[in-house]
């Protein structure tokens, strides 16, 4: 057992407070784990402690998975996951609970909703949290009530103490389950309630379920007062994709303003919708930009094939998310879960595995036709204060540039690349051309092309070979398409990333919706150990990678410039910051 903070001391607010304005709190150690780890850890290389993430959200201890409930109440950020208290791999599942002032420095609270009814007996998985008229948050959440076939219903959760700000204890009314699956639902595939909104008199939230052998399906229930709920015959919507978990439906504003708005803001002059769903199967996050109908209880993709060519949040590492609002600053923020890459024999041996992507903020672009992403702010406190830059440097045909001055086993890269000429891009294989992943695997960052690839070398070893390449590579517009702008392919290209093979490091790729006669393209990456996170062209475009070097780990993880294409492209300007850790995280 380790130290742990006595709870007369987590019954004030004030104690919190000054426990965030303090750095350094060490001692803040959360419920820890049960599972010994020392003789798995005798099997494993050293350098998997070196490859902790520093400023990634995690607990101190064990396996996380689904952000849960996001919510912002009373000066606090809140954050619920799916997490196995006694253990680094899945199993056990109850809902941690975390809070933040500023989304980056944490600190963890007692579990908020372990099973405890028979409605969530055997299980109380994903849910989100809906903020009532009166300003308190409640919860729905799956419950499993049966362990035969993972029976799952509908529950709900309210604040024992509406007036605690860290909403720390939450209680289950006698009425739950609310929903159940009835009606020809099949009851192990039915999961994940949204937020809820309302309008003309009713709340309205979905669920996430499979229809037959293979439809994925958002259910809408309708409720007047919360707790009676009614099935809208026909789904919100539905695709042959397999089993829609986690969906997320929500209001973006189309006046080309970064600002969010809250769910219940449904008037279809001012805003577009936004579904999202998580694909069981094929385990990545997809979504469409369309039309609400809440008359008829529809949505209507504006791209008809949407539902076929999926625009991901994130074409790495990044599943079951989840957005909120944030009145406080009257955004929307996306929370992800990161799974590991590594073994989980690693797992059990670092005793932790998965992480929350930083918090990004979304909202529509201007285009009308998909998401922009960015890192919080907040994030930018962690910068440390004398960044390295380098300016109008031109980086030829197979050149790489060393970014020196720093550590960047933990930083944050901005860079801007200008491409001076696109004549001698690349003809792309019309086979590829929807197939940006498969695109990338035969076209990596070491196969020369004409523009591109151009990008950052990060967590490089002193002779390169451990390097993750995130990168660009721009083809001519393809005969079998429309468009006649370039193609731009963003890429991220790990297959390099360590000496050690047995790891899982797939290349992550998504097309760039940018228009190159400009001859600009922006990078960023926000590199921590094990993770990089990257978001090209401001936002379009998103990745985020685990990989884990076995010599590219501390003062020994390099960064590079990289130009792997016949045509000179030019860095106009790169900042990359040593990124600290926060003074707060769970413990860890
Ligand atoms: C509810 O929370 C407030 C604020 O933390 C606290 O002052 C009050 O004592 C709590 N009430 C109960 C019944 O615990
Ligand atoms: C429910 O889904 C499970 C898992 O996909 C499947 O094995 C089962 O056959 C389905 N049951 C029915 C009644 O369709
Ligand atoms: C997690 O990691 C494994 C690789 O170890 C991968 O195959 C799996 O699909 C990942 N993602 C999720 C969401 O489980
Ligand atoms: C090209 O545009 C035409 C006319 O708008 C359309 O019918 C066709 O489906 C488009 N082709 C592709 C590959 O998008």
């Amino acid at each position: 057992m380790g130290v742990r903070l006595g709870r007369v001391a987590w019954a004030c607010p004030a104690v919190l407070l000054l426990l965030l304005q303090l750095a350094g709190a060490s001692h803040v150690v959360y419920e820890t784990s049960l599972l010994e780890t020392e003789a798995a850890a005798a099997t494993v290389p050293a350098s998997i402690f070196e490859l902790s993430t520093g400023y990634h959200f995690r607990p101190q201890k064990n396996w996380i998975n689904d952000p849960n409930a996001p919510l912002y109440y009373k000066g606090w950020y809140h954050l619920f996951f799916q997490y196995n208290p006694k253990g680094a791999v899945w199993g056990n599942i109850v809902w941690a609970h975390s809070v933040s002032r500023d989304l980056i420095n944490w600190v963890a609270l007692e579990t908020a909703l372990a099973p405890s009814i028979d409605a969530d007996k055997y299980g109380c998985w994903s849910g989100s949290a809906t903020i009532m008229p009166d300003g308190t948050p409640v919860i729905m959440y799956t419950g499993v009530s049966r362990p035969d076939v993972n029976y799952e219903v509908q529950n709900v959760a309210f604040p024992k103490n509406s007036s605690d700000p860290l909403l720390r204890e939450w209680v289950k009314p006698a009425h739950n389950p609310v929903i159940v699956p009835e009606g020809g639902i099949n009851a192990t595939q039915f999961r994940d309630p949204t937020t809820a909104w309302y309008a003309d008199g009713h709340w309205r939230i979905l669920v996430g379920a499979l229809s037959g052998a293979s439809r994925g399906v958002a259910y809408v229930y309708r409720s007047r007062d919360f707790r009676r709920w009614t099935r809208v015959r026909k789904p919100l919507h539905s695709a042959p994709t397999g089993m829609w978990e986690c969906p997320d439906f929500y209001p973006v504003t189309v006046d080309g303003k970064e600002s969010g708005v809250d769910t219940s803001v449904v008037s279809s002059s001012r805003v577009k919708h936004v579904l999202k769903n998580s694909l069981d199967l094929r385990r990545y996050d997809y979504y469409t930009v369309g039309t609400y109908d809440r008359l008829k209880e529809r949505y209507v993709p504006d791209n008809p094939a949407g539902d076929k060519h999926h625009l991901r949040y994130d074409y790495g590492n990044f599943y079951a998310s989840k957005t909120f609002y944030d009145p406080s600053k009257r955004r929307r923020i996306l929370w992800g879960w990161a799974n590991e890459s590594d073994t989980a024999v690693d797992d059990v041996a670092k005793g932790w595995a998965g992480i929350q992507a930083i918090p990004r903020k979304v909202w529509l672009d201007p285009s009308g036709r998909q998401l922009m992403q960015w890192p919080v702010e907040e994030v930018e406190a962690l910068r440390g204060k004398k960044p390295v830059s380098l300016k109008d440097r031109v980086v030829k045909r197979g050149e790489h540039v060393e970014v020196t001055g720093l550590q960047t086993a933990q930083a944050d890269v901005e860079v801007s690349f200008e491409v001076p000429s696109l004549e001698g891009a690349e003809a792309l294989d019309p086979a590829l051309a929807n197939d940006a992943q498969k695109l990338c695997g035969v076209k990596g960052a070491d196969v020369e092309g004409g523009v591109g690839p151009f990008g950052l070398w990060v967590l490089a070893s002193s002779k390169l070979e451990e390097r993750t390449a995130v990168f660009f590579r721009v083809f001519k517009a393809a005969g079998n398409v429309n468009s006649t702008k370039p193609l731009v392919l963003m890429c991220s290209d790990p297959t390099k990333a360590s000496l050690n093979k047995n790891l899982y490091h797939p290349t992550f790729a998504g097309f760039v919706d940018i228009d190159m006669a400009k001859g600009k393209i922006s990078l960023r990456s926000l590199i921590d150990r094990s993770v990089v996170e990257s978001f090209g062209a401001g936002g379009r475009t998103c990745i985020l990678s685990r990989v884990y070097p076995s010599l590219a780990i501390g003062r020994n993880a390099h960064l590079h410039v990289f130009n792997n294409g016949k045509a000179d492209i030019k860095v106009s300007r790169l900042t990359a910051w040593e990124m600290k850790k926060p003074a707060l995280m769970n413990g860890a």
